[in-house]
């Protein structure tokens, strides 16, 4: 499907044929924009195979080198499934850098179709932050430089190909980027295995164990929920705090996560790193693209007890994301400070745009459009200057997660009710629920150049909810 192509119905979460199979029962209410796909295969039990944690490439240390092919893994017990991987895996390698340290990164394209490399939440100068047609054609190999101007935080790396990332993305080309630094080490939070990043994805699978993705314009939902590229593992952690790393990147799928029994999540950081104070949840929203940086205490569990982490926007097969089995009571010297970092306001906004993401029509057919229009590249529809603080004024018909390149912003207000105050830190997607307006502070430094800002449910982007600014000086 082309995104120039009629879309078909758009509305909210919706009945859909699935993968073969027609979806029947279980649908995850309008918690998510999108069509929810039943997999052509009989599901596992939960629970049965450990998480495993992607393996490191540490760019601190030197230029690392990554080959994009295709590979197999074992997503679901005994069943080898085709994906296209950094390095032939999914997720990818978790590439360690070091902030104020340029990170390089060596990508071989050696998969059947041209790759465009993102790195989300990056400070990153225009003609490496992978623009949609600036694509690593097949058998290229290509260095992107991320100069690592930025705080530490947790950021992910993904495909961006024009029309083409919500197909990439599905199939496996995903994986974390953290950036540390020396105020972070400094605070006494959870290291080493007691700090684990957990990407989470949802799939839905043909009979043969493959990964075919489905075409629905409103946004692809898995009917299996994976975790650092396994379906619903377990994880055995110490009766101790551990400091996760939450990144959503499902296409289309939001969740809501919680503990069961339930528990304190303690958020740290968002986006772009760490909080000014911690902030305790029973739940954290979790949209495409987003991320939560947090601490969760498994030492205030009986050593045995069995904790889920659940999606309460989900049902059946999708409420369920993974489970830790708490082991015995081990040495913690970790706590989480009441003071984590300062985030200070921005200045002043010298001007405000607004940015409608709405479906809309155009020569007569219906499409995904910011500000009634469907992304031209080349055609900025905003040139704010470095240095300046702009308010952006978002509004959305449904959940459209709107995400900016190039800087995190803050969250002024949101809610249909009108703004309130959200300290939410430092953010780069905002998950825009139905009918709502928000507005963010916006600064851009640095670089100037073209940059995107867009829908990061991965349908609505191909499907052209993606528009363009210049930054200038
Ligand atoms: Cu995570 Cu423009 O993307
Ligand atoms: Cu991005
Ligand atoms: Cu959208």
């Amino acid at each position: 499907m082309n995104r120039r192509h009629v879309l078909g119905l758009i509305g909210g979460a919706a009945v859909a044929t699935g993968i073969g199979v027609p979806f029947a029962t279980g649908i995850a209410g309008s918690t998510s924009t999108g069509r929810q796909f039943r997999s052509a295969l009989r599901l596992p039990k939960p629970f049965t195979r450990p998480l495993t944690v992607p393996r490191v490439l540490d760019a601190a240390a030197g230029p690392v080198s990554i080959v994009q092919r295709p590979g197999m893994a074992e997503i679901l017990p005994g069943i080898q499934t085709p994906i296209w991987g950094y390095g032939g895996e999914f997720p990818g390698p978790t590439i360690r850098a070091r902030s104020g340290r340029p990170a390089i990164v060596e990508h071989h394209n050696d998969l059947p179709v041209p790759v465009v490399v993102h790195l989300h939440g990056g400070h990153t100068p225009p003609g490496d932050d992978g623009y949609p047609t600036d694509v690593l054609p097949l058998g290229g190999i290509r260095r992107y430089t991320y100069p690592g101007q930025q705080r530490a935080a947790t950021l992910w790396y993904h495909d961006h190909r024009m029309d083409a990332t919500g197909q990439s993305v599905w199939r496996g080309l995903a994986g974390f980027h953290l950036i540390g630094d020396d105020e972070d080490d400094a605070l006494p939070l959870p290291r080493a295995e007691r700090d684990l990043p957990l990407l989470i994805a949802d799939r839905a699978f043909a009979a043969d164990g493959s990964l075919a993705y489905p075409q629905a314009a409103e946004g692809v939902l898995g009917d299996v929920i994976t975790v650092n590229g396994r379906a619903w593992p377990y994880a055995e952690v110490a009766g101790a705090r551990y400091r996760v790393r939450l990144l959503n990147a499902s296409n289309a799928r939001r969740y809501r996560l919680a503990l069961d029994p339930p528990g304190a999540i303690v958020q740290i950081g968002s986006d772009g790193g760490l909080l000014g104070r911690p902030v305790t949840h029973d739940a954290v929203e979790l949209a495409p693209g987003e991320r939560v940086d947090a601490v969760v205490d498994f030492g205030r569990y009986r050593p045995g007890s069995a904790v889920r982490l659940v999606n309460t926007f989900g049902s059946g097969s999708t409420r369920d994301v993974m489970r830790f089995q708490v082991g015995s009571r081990a040495a913690d010297d970790s706590t989480v400070p009441a003071r984590l970092s300062t985030v200070d306001p921005l200045p002043t906004p010298t001007r405000t745009r607004t940015f409608r993401f709405h479906a809309g029509g155009v020569h007569g057919m219906k499409g995904w459009l910011v500000n009634g229009e469907p992304f031209r590249p080349g055609v900025p529809v905003a040139r704010p200057r470095l240095g300046d603080t702009e308010v952006w004024e978002l509004t959305s018909d449904l959940h459209h997660p709107v995400h900016v390149h190039l800087g995190q912003f803050q969250v002024l207000g949101r809610g249909i009710r009108g703004p309130g105050a959200h300290d939410a830190g430092w953010k780069d997607t905002i998950d825009l629920r139905p009918a709502e307006q928000a507005r963010i502070a916006v600064r851009f430094t640095d670089y100037t150049g073209r940059y995107l800002l867009h829908c990061h449910n991965l349908e609505h982007e191909d499907m052209a909810m993606m528009a363009e600014f210049e930054t200038t000086r």
